[in-house]
């Protein structure tokens, strides 16, 4: 489904990530887990094609998309859900999904809004910038829906957010992958993550320190063993 082979990446004259090797089969999720700075969005803007390959190839959907504007990526079904959300905070609710909506048809995105985050519907002619940082990401999430992507890379959903929202999160993340669409889950907290997904990866420094299947390995392990953090 989407696969990163030997990937070298940075900004300007900095390398960030070094030979990365990922792999994310079709309906698999996977977590990427690493301490700040590692990495972590540097490797999904370059799996979405926001960001360039220095060496190495990415493919998607069967294609080597490698050096492809993000354009192609989107094309291919490839939904990124950036680090801040993403949505567009002066537009209202309304209008952030008339945007998100396939084939503008709103009524339909109005409608799955309303199954999936209740507490959206209340907000629909508030702007978007003055939902709680919960109802934000609930929105940015409605896009994962909303263009019927076959693979979702999630930068840090549940950051700054209390525990019981990170639950409807996760819950919501979760329903994605029982439809089939492929996950990438970066997260700073291992614990949700390894719980929903399937594979864990950890990078440290730009470089992949481990792989292996996400119930194999418990949190504490990731942060005393791979990354050397207190846990
Ligand atoms: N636009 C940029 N220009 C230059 N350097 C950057 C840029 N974006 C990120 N970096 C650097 O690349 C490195 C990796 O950053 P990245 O944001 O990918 O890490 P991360 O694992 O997502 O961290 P966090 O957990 O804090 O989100 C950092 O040293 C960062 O300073
Ligand atoms: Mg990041």
């Amino acid at each position: 489904m989407l696969s990163m082979h030997a990937v070298t990446a940075g900004y300007g004259g900095t390398t960030v990530l070094r030979e990365v090797d990922l792999t994310v089969g079709e309906g698999e999720v996977v977590a990427l887990l690493g301490p700040n700075g590692a990495g972590k969005t540097t490797l999904l803007r370059t799996a979405a094609g926001l960001l360039r390959p220095r060496a190495g190839r990415v493919e998607f959907a069967g294609r080597d998309l490698t050096g492809r504007p993000a354009q192609s990526f989107a094309r291919a079904g490839l939904c990124l859900l950036p680090e801040g959300r993403g949505i567009f905070p002066s537009l209202t609710v309304r209008e952030n999904l008339m945007v998100q909506a396939r084939g503008g048809r709103l009524d339909a995105a109005i409608e799955t809004a309303h199954e999936l985050f209740p507490v959206l519907t209340a907000r629909l002619p508030q702007t978007a910038g003055s939902l709680s940082g919960g109802e934000q990401q609930m929105l940015a999430l409605l896009r994962a829906y909303l263009t019927e992507p076959s693979a979702v890379l999630v930068d840090e959903a549940s950051l700054g957010l209390a525990p019981i929202v990170v639950d409807t999160i996760y819950a919501a993340l979760g329903q994605l992958a029982r439809r089939g669409v492929s996950l990438v889950v970066v997260e700073q907290y291992a614990q949700r993550a390894l719980a929903l997904a399937d594979r864990v990866y950890v990078l440290s420094q730009g470089r992949v320190v481990h792989a292996g299947r996400a119930d194999e390995v418990s949190a504490d392990e990731i942060y005393r063993g791979y990354l050397g953090l207190p846990s």
